[in-house]
């Protein structure tokens, strides 16, 4: 086989003409906590209009980092990062909201002491008047958020939650969102609630970027796909090609991918 054969992204050139035209956009993207401790090393994304995007790889290899630079909440110390072609790298996140990305952290992605429906209200505090209108939509997505819109978000299950979470994000009606393992830490039936829900949301035209811990389920839905190694992307590919090479498999899909 060789070195370039098959998903492996080498060819940064061939990475950059493909990227043309996309929504959302990054380039080497350097980044990381501390100056001078870089987690990000020359990242590249990019998410077309409708696409569904997944990122997967090992703990601690930045995928979250990469989450998070791209809606503005880590410094990114270069590289560049665009929406519909216009550069939004360092805007902050209440900025990006307002142009269209939203974010759904990992963990403490909602208001607890909140009802269902203050929760979706703080999702749309920056265009209250619009409230109406975007709830029925995510009701229309996830039910059970109507049914129980006076229920406080902290005595829900895991799940629950995470639909709260996304219907949050959604309330702002965005062209892409950014979801961080939305089914990390839920049961098997959640998460596939999670897996279809996602895609329900994606083939309603919002692009979706999604980390995922769950990599098998996350190629056999994803369009493209993104292996993060150590702050760079290892393979990129469709979902089914990164799910049919021997090296994605046996590096982070095999024994190895659970340790
Ligand atoms: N808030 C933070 N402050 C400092 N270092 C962090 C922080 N969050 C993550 N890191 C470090 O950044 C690296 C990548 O973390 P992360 O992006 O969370 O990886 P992943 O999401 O792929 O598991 C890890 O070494 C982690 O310890
Ligand atoms: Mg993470």
């Amino acid at each position: 086989m060789s070195a370039r054969e098959g998903s492996e992204v080498l060819d940064r050139t061939a990475h950059v003409a493909a990227a043309e035209g996309a929504l959302l956009r990054a380039d080497e993207l350097v980044a990381g906590y501390f100056p001078g401790v870089n987690i990000l090393n020359g990242c590249d994304l990019y998410c077309r209009e409708a696409e569904l995007v997944g990122i997967i790889g090992p703990n601690g290899a930045g995928k979250s980092t990469l989450l998070k630079a791209l809606f503005g909440l880590v410094k990114v110390g270069s590289g560049r990062i665009t929406l519909r072609g216009e550069e939004i790298t360092g805007l902050r996140a209440d900025r990006l909201v307002q142009q269209g990305v939203g974010f759904v952290p990992q963990t403490n992605n909602v208001f607890p002491s909140l009802t269902i429906e203050e929760n979706m209200q703080m999702g749309a505090y920056q265009r209250p008047k619009q409230f109406q209108e975007r709830f029925d939509v995510v009701v229309d997505l996830f039910p059970a958020l109507g049914q129980r819109r006076s229920q406080r978000a902290g005595s829900l299950s895991g799940g629950e939650r995470q639909m709260v979470a996304m219907g949050r994000a959604l309330m702002m009606d965005p062209s892409v969102l950014l979801l961080d393992e939305p089914s990390a830490g839920l049961s098997p039936v959640m998460q596939d609630e999670v897996f279809l829900r996602t895609r329900q949301i994606n083939r309603a035209g919002v692009s979706v970027v999604m980390v995922e811990q769950n990599a098998r389920r996350c190629l056999q839905i994803c369009d493209r796909a993104y292996v993060l190694d150590q702050g760079r992307n290892a393979y990129t590919g469709t979902g089914r090609e990164l799910a049919d090479d021997p090296k994605v498999t046996q590096l982070y899909l095999g024994t190895l991918a659970k340790a």
